[in-house]
């Protein structure tokens, strides 16, 4: 495949498989870069045939030859982050050299999960079904511009200033707002400076690396984590995470240049899925969404809570393609659908014009699919290599989704491994 700086990003409501496709593709690049969400995203990966899934570290970790780059629009725990690091370096070796990350990230505070747990849990907040992470919390700390920032635990005096303020704030919202304990200052402070400390080896000018590896005709693969439909801009508002997970995010959340994303790849699966509250029109409300679910494991890699199933949205995603530059489709689980005697395609909205401005605020609560129902193939595609080898109904249907998006299928996934794996 070409090697120019490219995204991959995932188009509907996030796990399309986008960790096992950049963990495919990483060789191919000198750098892998994360650009924003957080611990929330679960990104699933087969190395020599360990199963392992990643939180907060890019897709490429695995590859010793690469760089793994975590961009300032990432909101980092510094609990995950570690754990994460430990946990990864029984499958993989030099991490801590490889890994280069933003002193510009903003830190997910134990205050902030806390607030996103108990505003979750609270009878007269809206329920959004978030991971608890503390990632909206977070974000908000950051456009409200009192977030402390990884460059602030360099420094004791900053810090405390700075979390003398924010921690007025919050033990205010916990005590007198959600009747909970108040968090001490010196543990947060003493916390906050050990993880300074630790991290301080890792700290980079994530932007000029980019920069400068452009410079010496090396690429960068830049991995989205959540989907287009989560982005908080673009997706199905207010069930949302709180990043652009969109391409829209690249600039901002790794530090460069609109124009230099090269190639925009999108990530779908042969069907929807969604973890949590919100819309999703073509949403299978009977056995038929459970056996899908079933077939394809469809379980949340963080929080383990079970995804809904829909039919692929193909008025969504024309949407999508259109408004994010999106060159071409990594097509995934084809082979999940291998059993059904029948495959729909949601190709309208009956109730909703789908170029009306209501597109523009997301608002699919009312939305009435129209599907094209397409033959099943009744076939094993599971860990098939050749395009040709597929049945005739599967070709069929990847040149339907195609036609309905306007853009071409360059990568089919036939499995989690990389060996399953068709590019055309
Ligand atoms: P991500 O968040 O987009 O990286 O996706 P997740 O890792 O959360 O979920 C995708 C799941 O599907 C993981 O369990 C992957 O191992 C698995 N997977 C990825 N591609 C394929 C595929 O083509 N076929 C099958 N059967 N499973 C796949
Ligand atoms: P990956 O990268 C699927 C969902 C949550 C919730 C909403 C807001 O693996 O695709 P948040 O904790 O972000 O404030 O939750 O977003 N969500 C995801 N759903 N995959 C993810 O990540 C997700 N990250 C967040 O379920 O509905
Ligand atoms: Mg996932």
């Amino acid at each position: 495949m070409n090697s120019t700086n490219t995204a991959i990003l995932g188009l509907q409501w996030g796990d399309e498989g986008k960790g096992k496709i950049v963990n495919y593709l990483a060789g191919n690049y000198a750098a892998a870069c994360r650009y924003q969400g957080g611990h929330n995203a679960g990104h699933t990966l087969i190395v020599n045939d360990n199963k392992i899934i990643l939180h907060l570290l890019p897709s490429s970790i695995c590859h010793t030859d690469s760089l793994s780059l975590i961009g300032k629009g990432v909101v980092i725990s510094y609990d995950a982050l570690f754990s994460e690091i430990n946990e990864i370096s029984n499958f993989t070796s030099g991490i801590s050299e490889r890994l280069k990350i933003s002193p510009a990230c903003v830190l997910i505070q134990p205050y902030h999960q806390l607030i996103d747990l108990y505003k979750e849990k609270s009878n007269s907040q809206k329920t959004i079904g978030t991971t608890l992470r503390g990632i909206g919390p977070a974000y908000e700390d950051k456009v409200a511009r009192r977030a402390i920032r990884i460059v602030d635990t360099l420094n004791e005096n900053k810090l405390r200033s700075l979390m003398e303020e924010t921690l007025d704030f919050y033990n205010f919202s916990l005590e007198k707002f959600f009747g909970k304990e108040a968090l001490s200052l010196e543990k947060l402070i003493e916390e906050n400076l050990a993880f300074g400390e630790r991290i301080k080896p890792m700290l980079a000018d994530v932007s000029m690396l980019i920069r400068q590896l452009n410079s010496e005709g090396k690429n960068v693969l830049f991995e989205g984590a959540q989907g287009a439909l989560l982005d908080v801009d673009q997706g199905t508002y207010p069930y949302v995470t709180s990043s652009n997970c969109s391409p829209a995010g690249i600039a901002s959340g790794a530090g460069c240049g609109p124009l230099d994303v090269e190639n925009i790849l999108g990530v779908v699966k042969a069907y929807v899925t969604r973890v949590g509250e919100g819309p999703m029109p073509t949403e299978i409300f009977d056995d038929l969404g459970k056996r899908i679910a079933k077939i394809g494991g469809e379980v949340g890699a963080t929080t383990g809570r079970p995804r809904r199933c829909g039919w692929f949205d193909g008025v969504l995603m024309k949407r999508i393609i259109q408004t994010n530059s999106i060159s071409g489709l990594c097509l995934t689980k084809i082979d999940v659908l291998d059993e059904l005697e029948e495959i729909k395609v949601c190709k309208a909205y009956d109730s909703i014009n789908e170029d009306s401005i209501f597109g523009e605020c997301m608002n699919l609560e009312d939305a009435v699919p129209v599907y094209e129902t397409l033959p099943g193939w009744k076939a094993p595609t599971k860990n098939l290599k050749n395009f040709e080898k597929l049945p005739k109904e599967a070709t069929d249907f990847i040149s339907y989704i195609e036609s309905i998006c306007g853009v071409p299928v360059k990568i089919v996934s036939t499995g989690p491994d990389d060996l399953s794996t068709i590019v055309r």
